[in-house]
């Protein structure tokens, strides 16, 4: 695959060709990660929904296949979930084998050009080879929308294995609802959760809903994910989330976590710009054991107008979500999976060394005579572990990349605020949006260790920061005019702060 297009991520999940945005129907089955998406195979801006669809066995390299579901006669296939019907509850299953189930929302554009408010509902397609065909059900759709609610879309199915039923949850305007099912057809409304909880600053969209086991303490919490477009905590598009208690019913706060949510307030899967209308796997084998989740890396404000040409948008790098408990509250922690440690090539330890105003990391300089065309390059993954020599008076320190034409971006940790901060607004092309270095993305730190770790994953045209083992996540997409083929640590005080800890690596593509 050639993929060495200009800005074209090398270790992210890209489309081919033209316009991707929410990924979808996330399943793992018989060895093989689904990955669906939204997408429109005729622009690179958004239009008509289909569900493009890729496979990959260890979520960091892709197979693409062709397109799994098409609009129809009730509406364009608009965001949702899949799951592996293991004991054929629908009877959709073909020879004594349950079939996959895609649960998504048809949005019908002619009914909404009529004026009409029922425009949206949710209907099922079913798969009986490995999620290599897809039929629609035929008496969708099997959640109408008899209340005429505007927004009423995006559902995430899955097994409810306590109470044996299916229970789905979706975004109606400035809430999610609960449903539950025995078969993945009849479905019965719950209740309904949020008008008075979380951020309001926008709709609310693709919901996800599971339990977690509290790490360390053998207890188990359910986890309610909100996208919400506008009103992120830097701008745009971003995600929420609420902890609290399921019965099978009704969704309750936990106390505590209750106070963070009230007034407005909310609680962010990730403080950058770039990860939306993210969602877990369903069907992840119990051997296995981990919450894995995939995000949009982009954002509404700007999406359409990015500068690449072939194609537009690319997926996060696949993350582990786990739930601790922090003197703050309950937080989710997000890592990359582990599987992306194969792209690790050339191990480099960094030193011990103070970090002075900019101290170039030798091994990834590129010598004067390095083609910076290469497209194939400008991928890193740093582990670094900061200790504050003189806390009153270190400035704002972290990672700097640049390349030869000038260019830059600034990530890292500013003590004086203690948060941490994504600076994008030297690193390249900016101008297609006037939002899009409007500022310096921030976001608070939710640790108090003494040593500051910051794992980063750098991409051609991204920057990821799982900070603190994962408690704090900023993602920022970028398009410098050359390759970053230059990084450096920086400090902007000297003999304030050292580097106790480090290793740097270069990646290799995933697309060869
Ligand atoms: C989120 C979203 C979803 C919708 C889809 C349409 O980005 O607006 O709510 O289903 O995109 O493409």
């Amino acid at each position: 695959m050639e993929y060495l297009d200009s800005h074209r991520p090398q270790i992210h999940f890209s489309p081919q060709e033209k316009w991707m945005n929410d990924p979808n129907g996330m399943v793992f089955y018989d060895g093989e990660y689904h990955l669906f998406y939204q997408y429109y195979p005729d622009s690179t801006v958004w239009g008509p929904m289909h569900w493009g669809h890729a496979v990959s066995e260890d979520m960091v390299h892709w197979e693409h296949l062709p397109i799994a579901l098409y609009p129809d006669s009730l509406g364009w296939i608009f965001s949702g979930s899949a799951v592996y019907d293991e004991k054929n509850t629908s009877g959709l299953g073909e020879d004594g084998n349950g079939p996959l189930i895609a649960i998504f929302t048809y949005h019908n554009s002619e009914m909404e050009k009529a004026g009409r408010q029922d425009f949206q509902y949710q209907g099922i397609a079913y798969s009986n080879d490995r999620g290599r065909t897809w039929k629609k059900y035929a008496g969708n759709p099997v959640v109408p929308n008899t209340e005429s609610i505007r927004d009423f879309r995006d559902p995430k199915v899955s097994w409810d294995a306590e109470r044996e039923q299916w229970l789905m949850v979706f975004a109606a305007q400035n809430r999610m609802m609960f449903w539950s099912s025995p078969n993945l057809i009849d479905w019965t409304f719950e209740s309904e959760f949020g008008q008075e909880f979380g951020s309001h600053g926008g709709v609310w969209e693709c919901p996800d809903f599971f339990p977690a086991s509290v790490e360390g303490e053998g207890i188990t919490k359910w986890i309610l994910i909100a996208s919400i477009n506008p009103g992120g905590p830097n701008g745009g598009s971003a995600t929420q989330y609420f902890v609290g208690d399921w019965d099978g019913k009704t969704f309750t706060l936990d106390e505590d976590f209750r106070k963070e949510v009230t007034n407005e307030q909310a609680v962010w899967l990730d403080y950058g710009r770039d990860n939306y209308a993210g969602v877990t796997w369903s069907n992840i084998p119990e051997t296995d054991g981990r919450r894995l989740f995939i995000g949009w890396m982009s954002n509404w404000q700007y999406a359409r107008d990015v500068p690449t040409e072939a194609w537009r948008s690319a997926m996060t790098v696949a993350r582990k979500l786990e739930l601790h408990r922090l003197s703050s509250g309950y937080r989710i922690f997000s890592t990359p999976v582990k599987e992306l440690k194969q792209l690790r090539t050339s191990e480099n330890m960094l030193n011990g060394d103070v970090v002075s105003a900019t101290m170039p990391l030798k091994a990834f300089i590129a010598p004067a005579s390095a083609p910076i065309t290469d497209r194939s390059k400008g991928t890193y993954e740093l582990e670094l572990e900061f200790t504050l020599l003189d806390k009153e008076k270190a400035g704002s320190f972290g990672v700097i990349l640049h390349n030869s034409s000038g260019e830059s971006y600034r990530v890292g940790y500013d003590p004086s605020e203690d948060e941490f901060f994504s600076d994008r607004t030297k690193s390249g092309d900016t101008s297609f949006s006037d939002k899009f270095a409007d500022k310096i993305t921030i976001a608070p730190r939710n640790a108090d260790a003494e040593t500051i770790r910051m794992q980063l994953v750098f991409d051609q045209a991204s920057a990821e920061l799982f900070a603190d083992g994962g408690a704090t996540v900023i993602t920022d997409i970028f398009f410098p005019d050359q390759v970053f083929n230059q990084i450096s640590l920086f400090s902007e005080t000297e003999n304030t702060v050292k580097l106790s800890a480090g290793k740097a690596y270069a990646l290799k593509r995933i697309w060869d």
